[in-house]
This record gives C-alpha cells, structure tokens and sequence, in this order.
C-alpha cells in the first residue's frame, strides 16, 4: 500500500537522519514507531461505538468530563461491541500489586481469587505481584489466560516508604520487562475485593479512579496537597477530580510516565524534606492535573461498601476490602 511505502521511506530517512545527528534513536525505536503507525490506521473504536453519554434523571453521574473523557459508569457501556473489537484486536492485560508487609498477607488471596473471576473476563492477563517475603504468597488456583509473576522487592520500614517507592518500582519492572509482555496494565492496592465484572470498558490509554469520597465534592474542597514547597502542589480552585490511587492505569507507555514523573516529584520531595499529604496518591493527582487522564471510572469501580450506596452507584465492581482496618493506616 502505498502509505506503508512512504512511511518505510520515511524511517530510512530519520535513521539517516538519526546517525548523521548521533541522536540517541535507535532502529528498533523506530521500527516501533512504526508498528505503532500501522496499528493506528486500523479501524479504532470510537467512544460513540461503545460508550453511551446520554444523561437522564434516573443516573446523576456526570458522563464525561469537560475535556471530553468518558466517565465509565454502569449501563454507559456495549460490552458486546467492547468484546467483538477486542477479539479482532486481542490484547493483553497487566494487574500490578504490592502486596508487602504482613498485615497484607491477608488480602492477597481474596485479591487474586476475585480478581481470577471478574477482571478481564476472557482476556489474556499477567497478575505481577511485588512481595518482599516470598513465603506470604498464597496458593491460588487461577484459569486459562491467567499467568501469575511474582517479583520479590525490598523491605521498607514505613508503610509511607512502601506507598512511595511503589511509583519508582512500577517504572522499572515496565521499562524492563512488562511493556513487551503486556498492552495495557492496571496498578491496584491489593486491599480490595472484585465484586463484579471489570472488563474492556476500562481500559484506555491513562485511566483514573474517581475517589468514593470526593467525587461530589467541588476540587476546592479535596485533599491536594496545599504546600507550595511540594512537587504535588495544586493550589486552591484548580484541580479537575480527586482520584484515588488505589486504581490507575493504562497503556505501558502512559503508565510508565506516569509513575516515572510521580517517582521523580516524589524523589524531590524528599530531597526537600517534604512529604506530600496523601503520599503518592497526591503526586499521582498532581500528575492527572497536568496531564488529564483520557478516562476515568466512576466510583462503582473501587467503592466503600461500608458507606451507604447512593442512587447512582448500580454495580460495585470493586470494593475496598475491609477486614483488620483499624491496623491499617493507610491500603496499599
Ligand atoms: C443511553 O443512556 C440513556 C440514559 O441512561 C438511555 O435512556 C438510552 O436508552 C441509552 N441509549 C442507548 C443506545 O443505550
Ligand atoms: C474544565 O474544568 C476545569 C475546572 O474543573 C477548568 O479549570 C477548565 O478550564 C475547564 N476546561 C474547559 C475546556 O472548559
Ligand atoms: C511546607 O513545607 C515546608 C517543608 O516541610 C515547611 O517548612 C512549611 O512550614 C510548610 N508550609 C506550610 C504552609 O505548611
Ligand atoms: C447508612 O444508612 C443507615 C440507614 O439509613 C444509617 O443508619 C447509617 O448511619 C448510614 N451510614 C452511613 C455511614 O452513612
């Protein structure tokens, strides 16, 4: 075809271009780039192909946000045009958790049996768990399309050490291995239970959680953090939604900027002897400030059973599991 043609002229002339000015591309860069273009001029799926955005009175959530990111809640979706272009188009998905400590030890298998029975119904998935004690991983049976890596990181003293270093770690194992094994990957804290399925409607190219608290609530009147001397900062009156870093993801090419960017703010903070109010949570809501997400999931998908539903909360895909929560200070 003939585009293909002049874009193949068109990578031998950069990789001309690229030595005569030493940059660092590689060919292989370039070869990706590439394979991305042509990926590209596939038929994609449009959101008006799956996602509904009509708003009536029976479903108050907002559907989209003002610049224009599906909201995903129940009943806004087709999962059967989701699953039809995905099985033309298959992918693989990664769920990333840390699961370190041993007051942890105790959600892991709850996470990954619900996770074996809801998250990705059908698809090909790669669970990647972070333990620093190999002997807390529990015996889990999972299904076909299911492979379990299991990565040992290093021991932290504060679980506000953990919930830190969680950015930088995550940045690495993609840089290193999970971008050529996986297209979209899930970071999630492993305190939580899937209630119901959590499938291709959620994946896109960078993925927030709205937080069951906040999302009412006005961006003047959630918790950003408000020092000016933090690489988290959002001053008062700006800031789109409060999200929960409990649930992010996306393609490992986002993913991988978005914990690099948090883990160096975080690194710098700390250079400055400041830690930010909600830890990574407030870098990571720093980061979608900058760089809004392209969707967003609506509460149902990481919700607080122990607060009362309201009317626009149908299906709970995920709940925060809370057994021993009184010892724990903060899920990770
Ligand atoms: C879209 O959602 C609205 C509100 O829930 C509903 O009335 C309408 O029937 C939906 N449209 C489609 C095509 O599903
Ligand atoms: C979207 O809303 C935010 C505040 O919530 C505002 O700062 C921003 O200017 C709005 N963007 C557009 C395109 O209206
Ligand atoms: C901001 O953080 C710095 C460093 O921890 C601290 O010295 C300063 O008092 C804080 N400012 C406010 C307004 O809290
Ligand atoms: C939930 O609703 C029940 C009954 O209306 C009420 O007694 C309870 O206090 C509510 N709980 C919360 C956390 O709001």
């Amino acid at each position: 075809m003939r585009y293909k043609i002049l874009i193949l002229s068109l990578l031998v002339l950069m990789s001309l271009y690229a030595q005569y000015r030493e940059y660092p591309f590689s060919i292989k860069k370039l070869q990706m780039t590439y394979q991305c273009w042509s990926l590209k001029n596939q038929p994609e799926l449009q959101p008006s192909d799956w996602f509904n955005a009509t708003m009536d009175s029976t479903h108050m959530g907002m559907r989209a946000t003002n610049w224009s990111a599906p909201i995903v809640w129940t009943n806004t979706y087709n999962e059967l045009v989701l699953a039809s272009y995905y099985k033309k188009h298959p992918v693989t998905v990664g769920l990333i958790v840390f699961a370190v400590g041993r007051y942890l030890l105790y959600y892991l298998g709850h996470f990954l049996e619900s996770a074996d029975r809801f998250f990705m119904v059908n698809q090909k998935v790669i669970i990647y768990i972070m333990l620093d004690d190999f002997s807390y991983m529990p015996w889990v049976d999972l299904s076909r399309h299911r492979t379990l890596k299991i990565f040992k990181i290093k021991q932290e003293r504060r679980w506000q050490d953990i919930s830190m270093v969680r950015m930088k770690v995550i940045s690495e194992h993609i840089a290193g291995h999970i971008q050529h094994e996986v297209d979209y990957v899930f970071c999630m804290d492993v305190d939580q239970i899937f209630k119901a399925k959590y499938g291709l409607e959620t994946l896109g190219d960078s993925v927030a959680q709205l937080h069951t608290y906040w999302y009412k609530e006005s961006p003047s009147k959630v918790p950003y953090e408000r020092n000016k001397s933090s690489e988290a900062y959002i001053a008062v009156g700006e800031g789109d939604f409060y999200y929960h870093a409990a649930v992010f993801g996306g393609t490992t090419t986002q993913v991988f900027k978005i914990t690099k960017e948090c883990a160096k703010a975080i690194m710098k903070d700390k250079k400055n002897n400041i830690e930010a109010v909600w830890h990574d949570e407030s870098h990571l809501n720093k980061y979608f400030f900058l760089h809004r997400p392209t969707k967003l999931l609506s509460p149902e998908y990481c919700w607080d059973l122990s607060k009362n539903k309201t009317s626009d909360i149908k299906t709970v895909k995920l709940a925060w599991n809370f057994k021993n929560y009184k010892f724990l200070r903060r899920r990770l």
